[in-house]
């Protein structure tokens, strides 16, 4: 996934750039570039990061008002400084930057070579801006008109900005699965990938649809369908703040989101429950009491960390609503040929709402026949504007790459989803809704009091941040976290670490334990607690290193454990909420102290809208 701004209007485009692309730069971080108009059309690309680009211009004159800049993450091509955007036409007239995949470059780029085309770059991007030239050579048709019909040739997916020296009061923006915002300011316009570079400048927004082009000309926006159709495009207003974009003083913006749980997960709670009442509400979905008191199968789509939160959904959806739950990884889904039916409810979990395969999930489910929701961070992104209905988990911008908030916020959303389907169908008293309820109204304070363990948990990253390996173990709900804790650890600090049941060590792991592997159990006071003690007892009887989550006061794992990191005692639903935090902050100590780019790990990006 790619980051990609542009602007045009009365200042001066450099600085609204490049401070855009730092923004984007969670998208996409391994090469940078930049085209302006003044006086011509200059283009300055290199590999490296943002602030690599900067310093490459940093002795030229900057000047345009018009210009658009892009921060990649590779699909076609090696970051190298060829490779990276924007990419120009033969005749240089022409410059483009792009955010996705075109399918079908190689058969566009033989064409194109036969007609004498050279291309400099191995990207697909570079073959869909001379693909426009070739068009505009041929028919004498400008650059909206050759945009259009070259789209029209395009298979696959795009988020594109193109200017041209022959309209250097222009730029053209058009998006195909993958997202473009235009920011609508006075006097001027804004194009990126997401609403952050915008939010200082402009709360009004337009979120370009898919097979939309936009004409951006400085005091016209037009807005087509490939197909020529004029389009009336819908202003929103953006609910974002400048300062959720800051990172507020902490060194990381992981660090920042981290410490954000307790907000998050009050904000996804509010207006949704009233414990007194032992009520849940939740308005995103309620056109569909009826689906909910009837279906008989709930399939949840994700990827990553979404879907180790659909993990923990099944089994509060299954215990409390009586519902079969299955939860499948969306890039097997989509392409396995599931039996879905319209019987079928179809949840995707996306922080994002932007992953390809999840998408991809959503839409195989839709034409099957199946209701599908979504529980989505962004609002307007792609995924909540394709399903039926959905809940939004309002954990504010998640900019580092980790996902910490939007995964507890998911669980939250998901643990609401359970009690409310239980709710229309009885399948809990109401006492012991008010019961729950009361008590998860409870979570975010606690959540601020497991905070409290992170000096303790920094001690315990010191002792095993050499370790060239991991093991997570966790029963119930608490093997999903076992999965999303080893998830962190490796994602962040390149260590490789594997989340497993506890009780599945018998069966291999238990092989690796020796005196070098760190094993973290979850181990706090449940239903499953005898039976993790056992397998932390496996554990030492090896000579493995053991350190533990468990519930405040407790004695008996204190005594085993070489370690243990104590968190509130609460509810087995809600143990997630609160288990999860000290292993994020256990990833996040061991990445810093690693030397690790906490925000912007090594071959990642925040959201994979590629395949
Ligand atoms: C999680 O820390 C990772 N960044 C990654 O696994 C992420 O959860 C996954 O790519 C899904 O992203 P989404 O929630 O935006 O769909």
């Amino acid at each position: 996934m790619c980051g990609i701004v542009g602007y045009i209007g009365y200042r001066d485009a450099y600085p609204i750039i490049i401070k855009g692309l730092h923004r984007l730069e969670y998208r996409g971080y391994d090469s940078a570039g930049i085209a302006l108009f003044d006086k011509g059309l200059k283009v300055y690309k290199k590999a490296g990061k943002v602030r690599d680009l900067e310093n490459f211009v940093k002795d030229i004159k900057m000047t345009g008002t018009i210009g658009m800049g892009h921060t990649r993450w590779a699909t076609h091509g090696a970051p190298s400084d060829r490779n990276s955007h924007p990419h120009s036409s033969g005749n240089r007239r022409l410059t483009i930057i792009h955010n996705g995949i075109i399918e079908n470059y190689s058969v566009i780029k033989e064409t194109l070579l036969a007609k004498g085309h050279v291309f400099k770059s191995d990207t697909d991007t570079e073959v869909l801006i001379h693909l426009v030239e070739d068009i505009e050579q041929e028919t004498g048709l400008g650059l909206l008109e050759a945009v259009r019909i070259a789209l029209n040739k395009v298979i696959g997916a795009y988020a594109i900005v193109i200017m041209s020296a022959d309209e250097p009061d222009v730029l053209i923006a058009a998006r195909k699965g993958s997202p473009m915002v235009i920011g609508v300011g006075k006097d001027e316009y804004f194009v990126a990938s997401d609403a952050t570079p915008i939010v200082e400048y402009t709360k009004n927004v337009i979120y370009l649809n898919d097979n939309e082009i936009a004409y951006i000309h400085r005091n016209e926006l037009l807005i087509k369908n490939i197909d020529n159709t004029i389009q009336t495009p819908y202003i929103y207003e953006l609910d974002m703040k400048l300062e959720m974009l800051e990172k507020g003083g902490y060194e990381h913006f992981m660090l920042k989101e981290i410490y954000e749980q307790p907000r998050s997960i009050r904000d996804c709670m509010r207006g949704r429950i009233y414990p007194e009442q032992g009520k849940v509400q939740l308005g995103g979905i309620k056109e569909y009491k009826e689906k909910l008191k009837n279906v008989d199968r709930i399939i949840i789509v994700a990827c990553g960390t979404s879907w180790h939160a659909g993990l923990v959904g099944e089994y509060l959806i299954e215990e409390y609503a009586r519902v079969s739950v299955e939860v499948e990884y969306a890039s097997e889904f989509r392409y396995r040929n599931p039996i879905i039916t319209e019987k079928d409810l179809v949840i995707a979990i996306s922080q994002s709402g932007e992953t390809a395969d999840t998408m991809a999930a959503l839409e195989l489910a839709k034409e099957k026949g199946a209701t599908i929701f979504g529980i989505c961070n962004v609002v307007g992104a792609s995924i909540p504007r394709i399903t039926d209905a959905g809940v939004y988990t309002h954990a504010g911008p998640e900019i580092g790459v980790a996902s910490t908030k939007a995964f507890t916020a998911q669980v939250t959303v998901l643990t609401l989803i359970a009690f409310y389907i239980a709710q229309l169908r009885g399948t809990i008293t109401q006492s012991k809704l008010v019961e729950y309820l009361t008590e998860l109204n409870e979570i975010p304070t606690l959540v601020e009091r497991t905070l409290e363990c992170n000096d303790h948990v920094k001690h315990i990253a010191a002792l095993f941040k050499d370790s060239n390996n991991c093991l997570f173990l966790g029963r119930g709900s608490s093997f999903p976290v076992a999965l999303e804790g080893a998830l962190k650890l490796k994602e962040i600090s390149y260590i490789h670490a594997e989340g497993y049941p506890a009780a599945e060590m018998k069966h291999g792991p238990i092989a690796l334990i020796d005196d070098e592997l760190p094993v973290i159990f979850i181990a706090t006071k449940n239903s499953s607690y005898e039976k993790v003690v056992s397998n932390i007892q496996e554990v030492k009887a090896r000579g493995g290193h053991v350190i533990a989550i468990v519930s405040e006061g407790d004695v008996d794992v204190k005594n085993m454990a070489e370690y243990v990191i104590e968190i509130p005692q609460t509810n087995e639903a809600f143990v997630p909420l609160l288990a999860t935090i000290p292993l994020q902050l256990l990833a996040y100590h061991i990445a810093v102290m690693r030397g690790c780019n906490v925000d912007q790990p090594r071959n990642l990006a925040k959201s994979v809208t590629v395949e």
